[in-house]
């Protein structure tokens, strides 16, 4: 069957103690801490909402980040203005609830996260992220992001390169 799915910027509305994601961080994060970092405007924080049953079936979080120049690929930045820095925004944390894992909501997440970025009125570079660990790595590489060659588990993704991927 298939899902029906909303993403929308994290409400009031849906009980986030019943959100498992099998590791603790990330069911806390969302408890305790998102409305908080939202309202601080540290980040903002979305969620997959299951419709039919009212449950969160996944949620990530979206903040302003930079990436230095020299970090990237050359084939990536020659054709740019040499800027110390480009303009970039981190998915710090991306999450899906057991009961809906191996059923796209994480890629769905990541095509919602790009589109929000290539729609967003600073232009923004790259999405980049900091997999916690080899597993999570896997799974963005699977999306197409590129470990920086000097930290193996952060991770970026050209945005034009990514809306031509996900088209
Ligand atoms: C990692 C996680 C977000 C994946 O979400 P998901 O909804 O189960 O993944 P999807 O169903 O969207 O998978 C999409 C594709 O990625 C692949 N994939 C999923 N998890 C993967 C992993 N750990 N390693 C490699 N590939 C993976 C799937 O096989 C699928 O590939 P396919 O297109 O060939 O079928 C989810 O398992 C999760 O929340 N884990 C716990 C928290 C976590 O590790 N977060 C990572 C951010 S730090």
């Amino acid at each position: 069957m298939s899902l029906d799915l909303i993403i929308e910027p994290l409400g009031g509305s849906y009980d986030r103690k019943a959100f498992s994601c099998g590791v603790l961080a990330l069911d806390h994060y969302l408890r305790e801490q998102a409305s908080q970092d939202v309202k601080r405007r540290v980040s903002n924080c979305f969620v997959a909402a299951d419709r039919d049953v009212d449950l969160i079936a996944g949620y990530y979080t979206l903040a302003a980040s930079s990436v230095p120049i020299a970090s990237l690929p050359q084939d990536l930045t020659k054709r740019l203005p040499r800027y110390p820095v480009l303009p970039a925004i981190l998915i710090g944390r991306l999450a899906v609830d057991t009961r809906y894992q191996g059923q796209r909501v994480g890629s769905i997440l990541i095509v919602d996260a790009l589109r929000r970025c290539a729609q967003a009125a600073p232009a923004c570079f790259a999405l980049i992220v900091d997999a916690k660990d080899d597993k999570a790595a896997a799974f963005y590489r699977k999306h197409g992001f590129t470990p920086f060659h000097d930290r193996p588990l952060s991770m970026f993704l050209s945005v034009a390169t990514a809306l031509k991927l996900f088209d």
